[in-house]
């Protein structure tokens, strides 16, 4: 058995439910923060909107949930498994792209299965991460506040040796500044705030962005709606009406709005829309994390951070789980926690902070000669498959078979779902192919 150390883990959704378990297995003193009743994170359906549609404004409160009703997964159910714990098709569903309320469940389920509900604290809102002594990096105060009543909060903390940060990065939406932002009569929602697609019924609606769910949220508007346009400054962005769909049209970024609602888009073309909706995505937010500035956001990267989980100077005592994005997520998540829980307990040794810092530097050169904008650090994809099989080999676990690697390459690219039946495709494609070949689960951690 190696060192054990009390480590507290911020935030109760996939990720810091697989920090938990990783660290539990190690031999580790777990407690975990959650500012919510309840786990899941992000898979929770709350039917509430912030008050303020954008969540510009710094005084309203905050709801966590992003899930919108119809949300069904992007990624199949293989690929949403873990090493040892299969997402599988349930009974009376045959999708590999199962809807929110059963990847909820999964969760539920997984949390359940390894005892982990003991070790969260609910209702605790992590308020304050700092090093007791700037000295020494093994010593963190937690502070965390609990609500007493309407106006009133508790504060209270407690002493760890580490902490993982887990607090997800689906609740600080980015929003787009175009040119007449303040100028537009109509109203703006950041996706973040879109539950159900009724309050669009009969309006004229622009949407912002170019992701995957841009995709399923103007489909699903665009059957209420009187038309939806989709505007992006993505290079790849297209000027024409979208396959299949009457009143769906594509074009390039916002120029110009004016005072009656006009929008102008950067080909010439104009519409007069009721409605902004802002697909825009979120910032990585750690307002808690008191590192004097060892640890930055600059433009939505997060760093410097080795691999995307340890600070170099900081590590191993600080580290985070569920940056990276456009990769096997919840895989990546799991071989993230594991390679945190072993280098916390002298199993797995990191390379020293100046090489780990070279590496990471490495990477950012890397990006800029490619051209890759900071604001896509954690984005791994198309190299989703090397950091895959480093982080693999790292912690001694299986590698993705190549068949998930294929599909999972397969669906990345077809990101952008842009007819309604994508999914029934890929699920009729896999099906197909597990027929074929009965020897072969498509599962992790099975032959
Ligand atoms: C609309 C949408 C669709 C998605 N679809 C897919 C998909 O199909 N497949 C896929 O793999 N991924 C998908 N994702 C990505 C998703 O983010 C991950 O699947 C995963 O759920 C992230 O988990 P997490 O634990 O990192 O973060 P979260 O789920 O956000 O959980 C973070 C937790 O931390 C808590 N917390 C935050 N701050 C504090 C604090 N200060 N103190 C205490 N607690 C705190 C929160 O309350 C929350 O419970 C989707 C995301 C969105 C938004
Ligand atoms: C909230 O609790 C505090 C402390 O118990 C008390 O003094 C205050 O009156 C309460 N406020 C309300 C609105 O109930």
């Amino acid at each position: 058995m190696g060192r054990s150390v009390k480590v507290a883990v911020i935030g109760a959704g996939i990720s810091g439910l697989l920090a938990a378990r990783e660290l539990k297995r190690e031999g580790h003193q777990v407690v975990v923060f959650e500012r919510y009743n309840r786990i899941g994170g992000i898979w929770v359906y709350d039917p509430r909107v912030e008050s303020d549609l954008l969540s510009l404004d710094p005084n309203r409160e905050v709801v966590l949930g992003s899930a919108y009703l119809s949300l069904r997964t992007n990624l199949p159910r293989p690929v949403m498994s873990f090493t040892d714990y299969p997402f599988r098709m349930t009974k009376g569903t045959d999708s590999y792209f199962p809807g929110h309320v059963e990847v909820l469940e999964f969760i539920q389920n997984f949390a359940k299965d390894h005892g982990l509900v003991d070790l969260i604290r609910f209702e605790k809102d992590v308020i304050r991460v700092e090093r007791v002594d700037e000295s020494r990096n093994d010593q963190w105060v937690v502070e965390w506040r609990t609500r007493v009543n309407e106006s009133e909060w508790e504060k209270d903390s407690e002493v760890f040796d580490a902490v993982v940060i887990c607090n997800g990065h689906h609740t600080t939406p980015r929003v787009a500044f175009f040119p007449g932002f303040e100028k537009f009569p109509g109203r703006q929602v950041h996706s973040h705030n879109y539950r159900v697609p009724d309050p669009y019924k009969n309006e004229v609606v622009v949407m912002i962005g170019a992701g995957a769910s841009t995709y399923d949220l103007c489909r699903e508007v665009s059957k209420v709606a009187k038309e939806v346009h989709l505007s992006s400054r993505a290079p790849d962005a297209q000027v024409s009406r979208l396959n299949d769909y009457p009143n769906i049209w594509q074009h390039l970024k916002i120029v110009d709005v004016s005072e009656d609602g006009t929008i102008t888009f950067e080909e010439g073309s104009s519409v007069q829309a009721d409605t902004i909706v802002h697909c825009t995505g979120y910032s990585y937010d750690f307002p808690f994390l008191k590192t004097n500035g060892i640890v930055t956001v600059d433009e939505n990267r997060v760093g410097p951070l080795y691999k995307h989980v340890f600070p170099p100077k900081l590590a191993p005592y600080i580290s985070f789980v569920g940056l990276p994005q456009r990769a096997m997520l919840f895989y990546t998540f799991e071989l993230e926690a594991r390679w945190i829980a072993g280098a916390l307990s002298g199993k797995f040794r990191l390379p020293s902070e100046e090489d780990m810092l070279g590496d990471t530097e490495a990477y950012y050169r890397k990006m800029e000669e490619h051209e890759v904008g900071k604001q896509h650090t954690h984005s791994i994809f198309p190299l989703q498959h090397d950091h895959h099989d480093w982080l693999a080999a790292e912690v001694g676990v299986v590698a993705p078979s190549d068949r998930l690697k294929k599909i999972h390459g397969h669906i990345l690219t077809l990101v952008k779902m842009q007819r309604d039946n994508v999914r029934d495709d890929i699920d009729r494609e896999m099906k197909l192919e597990d027929e074929a070949d009965r020897t072969q689960s498509w599962y992790l951690g099975e032959p």
